[in-house]
């Protein structure tokens, strides 16, 4: 988590570090702060709270602020102490009377800090603040105080570092250079003409490059605004060629909407459309030569992911295990990657992280790797960490998530992992080749369909009338089975992420064997039907809460007439061939949600204490 950006080149330094920290505030929004880098010395400003608390102070500098031609800025997501200004990044050390001043921004986390601060501190410097990225802006301000150029100060402190960092730094010694490393976190170079830029995440910059170059491991960035060099830390230079992005600025802008997650729900059609383009043809044969993969020789699938991506796993594997009769195992990256798993070389693990970045999952690819297992990252990231871990990568074509809240980034991992579950039940020949294809033809009515289910739940009043049902609400169940089981989990997952109500998705069934404990009038029941056979033994189970006084909103097909008289509130969904069911289901919870969420009076695109990557374990 955190956001880091840098600047060198010309006047409009502010503007692209302010801007490049509005693109990244999902990524944490406890703190803010900038510092810039002149020849008479530092400029630093910090705030609590977000972005917009910077902007103001920023706002009200004198010129001089605005004439500095190179500098640093961060977005905080607390880790190492609370959010406070004396916490808040860039973090500066040196300074008079032992030379100049230097100011550092990281993302990360520092394991050996407290060594290090002791160690410091015996040499008499002075902790202004609880954090563990203030050892690293002493350790560079003393080697630049002791004559070391930036880079050289960088090299010598990156050496007594251990954990995971992507940090930045600037130094009034050298103003016309900001110097930058990455072990683990994060870090993009943006090219531009007569200057030069930096960030966690390419979206930081897309309104000023769409060139970049990636800063791998063990490797250090120097930026002048005419120059970028990259080595690794023994000072071996790195040639690199520079990759583009095709996302536009555009798609990190409200459009007209009043939320990140309110466009990102609606873009879901286009997302989906844009995923299944070129791998899906019209006669519903999948085309996955992209991950230059044998898939035959695959005998079983671990899928690893976190949060969201784990229900769009949970999702993948009944696909998978329906169609191409494999086994999947589906684990939560952060247990995986210590539970020692089983497996061998012809096991396949799909990874699966829109962000690209997750430490765990990667971590997860990481235990994988010591089993021999082949990895194929599902990510909507473009050039991030997991990419390059990976033997292969299927991209969801969502276009950049801004909300923290995952929406189009879960639909589009579900359909790709219908594309993969075609693709592997076509190389084992587990199915008939025209039922599979009958099946892709209506994956490819996905966008058509989601697009009708946020056309139903757009008819007046029936949104109000489901946040109608949570007034007083102090938690909800959510249920469903089979496929619905993971969509109640997402949807449950949703609520409680933006509503900060408790909520716990369960299976149908299950839900005798405890959480019916909970079910009254202040604990409303949100049923997701689903069709057939499963469809009648959910509305029991719904029928066993309503006995017991709750309240009840069903998700059901639009001409499910049983589903009126259990429910205080319908939220409808088209008919739709079954392996759709979970895309068009998630889209009224996502909005019920979203409407829960605003009815609180709550950020929906920034909830408390989360942030969109999630880069410590
Ligand atoms: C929930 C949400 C999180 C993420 C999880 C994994 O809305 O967004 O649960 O799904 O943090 O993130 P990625 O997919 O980036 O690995």
């Amino acid at each position: 988590m955190c956001g880091i950006v840098g600047y060198v080149g010309g006047e409009r330094c502010v503007e692209v570090l302010m801007e490049g920290l509005r693109n990244l505030e999902y990524r944490g929004y406890d703190s803010a702060g900038l510092a810039l880098a002149g020849p008479d010395g530092l400029r630093t400003a910090r705030e609590v709270g977000p972005l917009n608390n910077l902007a103001g102070t920023v706002g009200q500098r004198d010129g001089d602020f605005f004439s500095m031609r190179s500098g640093v800025g961060h977005t905080r997501w607390a880790t190492h102490g609370r959010p406070t200004e004396a916490n808040a990044h860039p973090h500066t050390g040196g300074g008079a009377p032992v030379g100049p001043e230097v100011a550092v921004v990281h993302n990360g986390i520092i394991e050996n800090h407290a060594e290090l601060r002791d160690e410091l501190r015996a040499r008499g410097f002075e902790f202004r603040s609880e954090t563990d990225t203030e050892v690293i802006a002493h350790l560079l301000g003393e080697g630049v105080a002791a004559g070391s150029s930036l880079k050289e100060a960088l090299v010598e402190t990156l050496q007594r570092l251990q954990g995971s960092f992507a940090v930045a730094a600037v130094s009034a010694a050298e103003p016309e250079t900001v110097v930058a490393a990455r072990h683990q976190s994060p870090l993009v170079v943006g090219l531009g003409e007569g200057e030069n830029f930096l960030a966690s995440a390419v979206q930081a910059l897309l309104g000023y490059t769409r060139r970049f170059l990636f800063v791998e491991n063990g490797e250090v960035a120097v930026l002048t605004g005419t120059s970028v060099e990259l080595s690794t830390l023994d000072g071996r230079p790195v040639e690199r060629d520079p990759f583009e992005v095709d996302w536009s600025a555009e798609a990190i802008e409200l459009g007209g909407y009043e939320d990140f997650m309110l466009k990102e729900i609606h873009e879901q059609p286009a997302a989906l459309q844009a995923t299944l383009a070129g791998r899906l043809d019209a006669d519903g044969s999948v085309d996955l030569s992209e991950l230059g993969f044998d898939l035959s020789g695959i005998e079983r699938i671990d899928v690893v992911a976190c949060g969201t991506a784990y229900h769009a796993g949970l999702l993948g594997k009944s696909a998978l295990e329906r169609l191409a009769r494999i086994p999947v195992e589906v684990a939560v990256a952060s247990e995986y990657r210590y539970g020692d798993p089983v497996g061998d070389e012809k096991t396949l693990v799909v990874a699966i992280s829109q962000s690209g970045e997750t430490t765990d999952t990667l971590a997860a690819v990481e235990a994988a790797r010591g089993f021999g297992a082949r990895v194929l990252a599902v990510t909507n990231t473009q050039g991030s960490l997991i990419t390059r871990e990976a033997d292969a990568v299927l991209l969801t074509k969502a276009g950049p998530e801004v909300g923290v809240a995952a929406t189009k980034t879960f639909l589009t991992q579900v359909a790709a992992l219908y594309l993969l579950s075609f693709g592997v039940a076509e190389a084992r020949g587990a199915r008939p080749v025209e039922e599979i294809k009958e099946i892709g033809r209506a994956l490819r009515r996905s966008p058509e369909k989601v697009e009708e289910a946020i056309e139903l739940l757009g008819e007046p009043g029936l949104m109000s009338a489901a946040v109608g049902v949570f007034a007083g609400a102090r938690c909800a169940l959510f249920l469903g089975r089979g496929q619905s089981f993971p969509v109640a989990l997402e949807g449950a997952l949703k609520l409680k992420e933006i509503s900060y109500l408790p909520a716990e998705g369960y299976p149908a069934g299950e839900m005798k064997h405890g959480p019916i404990a909970l079910v009254d009038e202040q604990c409303p029941v949100v049923a997701i039907l689903g069709e057939g056979t499963l469809r009648e033994k959910t509305l029991s189970n719904v029928e066993e809460t309503v006995a017991r006084g709750a309240r009840v909103i069903a998700v059901a097909n639009e001409d499910d007439v049983a589903a009126g008289r259990i429910a205080q509130s319908v939220l409808p969904v088209p008919n739709v061939p079954q392996i759709l069911s979970p895309l068009v289901s998630t889209v009224p919870l996502q909005f019920l949600a979203y409407h829960v969420a605003k009815a609180r009076g709550l950020d929906v695109d920034k909830p408390r204490n989360l942030a969109k990557s999630v880069t410590v374990e």
